[in-house]
């Protein structure tokens, strides 16, 4: 083992697991008024209205793409009677799909802030840089995709380097020889995506993990007017006339 394999695959994610949970746990102390999104969409309606929704799902989709493919070992996908072709048939599919639903999304989403003033004025320096840092892991994940779907060539199996690499720093028995063997386009990808988790606290990205989701499942509010029974015997208050 070389001494910047060792760095890059041993310290560095651990420096970014270090960095990504100090670093949130200090902003969510210290800037609670500052963990938003920073919405723009009172600035620009109508194309925020799909660039959003086509990148957040994209990047749903590639997240669970990332659990399937990172987290569960080949062996359990094989137990389970899924056969590699299968499995690989089925990622790379998937995998593309997302990959160019977040890429598309994402750049609309730029070409807004670019094209609408307001939007463009309310961007920050801090905001350009991690627009840099997300489409560098995104372009180069999808890179990694169609390099190891062997539309191009023999196609790359990275369940077996990559993937066990990323559980060995979990599972606190690093082993950095698993990725110095992996290709040079998944390499170039796992060091985009850690460096886009240690600025992560620091930027708007904070907001992932105050999603709205209970806003999907919370009861109606019910709106409606107390009827001509409740309304008593005073007229409507200027303004306030019934219509039709
Ligand atoms: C250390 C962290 C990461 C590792 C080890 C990693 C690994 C991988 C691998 C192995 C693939 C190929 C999947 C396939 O072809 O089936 C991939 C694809 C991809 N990655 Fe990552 N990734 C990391 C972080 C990120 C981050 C932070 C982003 C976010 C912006 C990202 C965005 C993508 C995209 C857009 C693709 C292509 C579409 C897809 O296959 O889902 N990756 N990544």
């Amino acid at each position: 083992m070389t001494a910047s394999e060792i760095l890059l695959w041993v310290a560095l994610p651990y420096i970014t697991i270090a960095v990504f949970v100090t670093g949130t746990v200090w902003r969510y102390r210290y800037d609670k008024f500052g963990w938003t999104t920073r919405s723009s969409q009172l600035y620009e309606r109508k194309l925020i209205r799909i660039a959003s929704p086509i990148f957040h799902i994209g990047i749903l989709a590639v997240l669970m793409g990332h659990v399937m493919g990172l987290l569960i070992p080949e062996s359990w996908t094989n137990a389970a009677g899924l056969s590699e072709d299968a499995y690989h048939l089925m990622a790379v599919g998937i995998g593309a799909v997302a990959g160019v639903c977040t890429l598309v999304g994402v750049s609309l989403l730029v070409y807004r802030r670019r094209t609408t003033g307001a939007v463009m004025a309310a961007t920050t320096k801090n905001d350009k840089t991690m627009y840099v840092f997300l489409i560098a892991a995104i372009c180069l994940g999808l890179l990694t995709t169609i390099i190891g779907s062997g539309v191009l060539g023999d196609g790359y199996n990275y369940r077996e380097t990559v993937s066990p690499w990323f559980r060995s720093i979990f599972l606190l028995n690093p082993q950095p020889e698993l990725m110095a063997e992996s290709l040079p386009s998944f390499q170039v990808h796992a060091v985009a995506g850690m460096l886009l988790f240690i600025i992560w606290p620091f930027t708007r990205l904070v907001h992932a993990f105050s999603a709205p989701f209970g806003y999907v499942f919370r009861p109606y509010v019910v709106y409606r007017d107390k009827g001509p029974h409740d309304a008593g015997n005073h007229a409507p208050k200027r303004g306030w006339e019934k219509v039709g």
